[in-house]
């Protein structure tokens, strides 16, 4: 392999980096450099990477601590901490979520130290007539607050919003039958208020915060603002020029943020199966102290 480098994909966010084989382990220098390039683009991919599910918790856990997904149901059972995202189906049993994240979201926004990004490896990649189909979007949430008119930013400045598991678990887009939760898994969810606008924890920057899965609504406002404010976030953090579009390749491990991007799957694939498996970061830092102070 040659040096590590990283190239930009030319949308507002994402870099693919070459020249690191992830199968093996890094030293301190090349994992906090990879740190650097995740929080400057957002998103990042590796190509052609083949890892067994330790070495995937291992590479990710250069960057926190690995949680465990509320939905225990799909997740690996050697390793738990491998959350499986597939349409697949085994002696009748679903073998991870058929329907996840198939509407704009962040992972882990329904606590109170919000996850700091996941890392999701390609295993089965479904292709028709030649076309890799199953890509997951990203959009910028730094680049979708900056492009906010001045009078939106003084209005979000502030406020905050509400955000719900309960909500975003029971409104997958193909209307699939989830499990009801438990109540041992509702008491890990609790509805929790977040600040619209967020201030990253790493590098400071402002990111819109509002998502259409999880957010309830915008607390302390009347129902005509809230409806009117979200309709208004939601169609603008989903704006074509602050996405990047992944088109998956087996053996792709791709890591995004989950303070300064959201990310919506596309579900174009049925019957066809896709296989994908996903660590997820714990956040550092509590959500109640990342307001802006000044979002203008
Ligand atoms: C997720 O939201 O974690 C799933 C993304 C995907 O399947 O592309």
């Amino acid at each position: 392999m040659g040096a590590m480098k990283a190239h930009p994909t030319g949308a507002a966010l994402g870099a693919e980096i070459r020249g690191v084989d992830l199968s093996r382990p890094l030293d301190s220098a090349t994992v906090a450099r990879l740190n650097e390039l995740w929080l400057e683009h957002e998103v990042i991919y590796f190509r052609n990477q083949t890892l067994t599910p330790a070495q995937h918790i291992g590479f990710s856990e250069g960057f926190g601590d690995v949680e465990v997904h509320v939905r225990t149901e799909c997740c690996r059972a050697d390793y738990p901490q491998i959350f499986v995202v597939s349409n697949i189906i085994e002696n009748g049993k679903p073998i991870g979520a058929g329907d996840a994240g198939t509407r704009w979201h962040f992972d882990g926004c329904c606590t109170e130290k919000p996850s700091r990004g996941s890392l999701l490896y390609a295993k089965i990649v479904p292709v028709q007539d030649g076309v890799a189909l199953g890509d997951t979007m990203f959009s910028s949430m730094t680049r979708a607050y900056d492009a906010l008119p001045a009078g939106m930013k003084q209005r979000l400045h502030g406020m905050k919003a509400v955000n719900s598991y309960v909500k975003g678990y029971y409104r997958p887009i193909n209307a699939t039958k989830r499990p009801e939760l438990t109540p041992e898994q509702m008491k890990k969810v609790p509805e929790l208020e977040v600040p619209i606008v967020r201030r990253h924890p790493f590098t400071g920057k402002s990111c819109l915060y509002v998502n259409d899965t999880f957010t309830a609504r915008i607390a302390d406002v009347s129902e005509t603002e809230r409806n009117e404010l979200l309709d208004y976030l939601f169609q603008h953090v989903s704006r074509p020029e602050f996405i990047y579009r992944h088109n998956w390749r087996e053996g792709d491990l791709l890591a995004w943020d989950n303070c300064s991007t959201q990310h919506c799957a596309i579900a174009d694939y049925p019957p066809l199966h896709r296989l994908m498996e996903r660590t997820t970061i714990m956040g550092a830092a509590s959500v109640s102290v990342s307001m802006v102070a000044c979002a203008a």
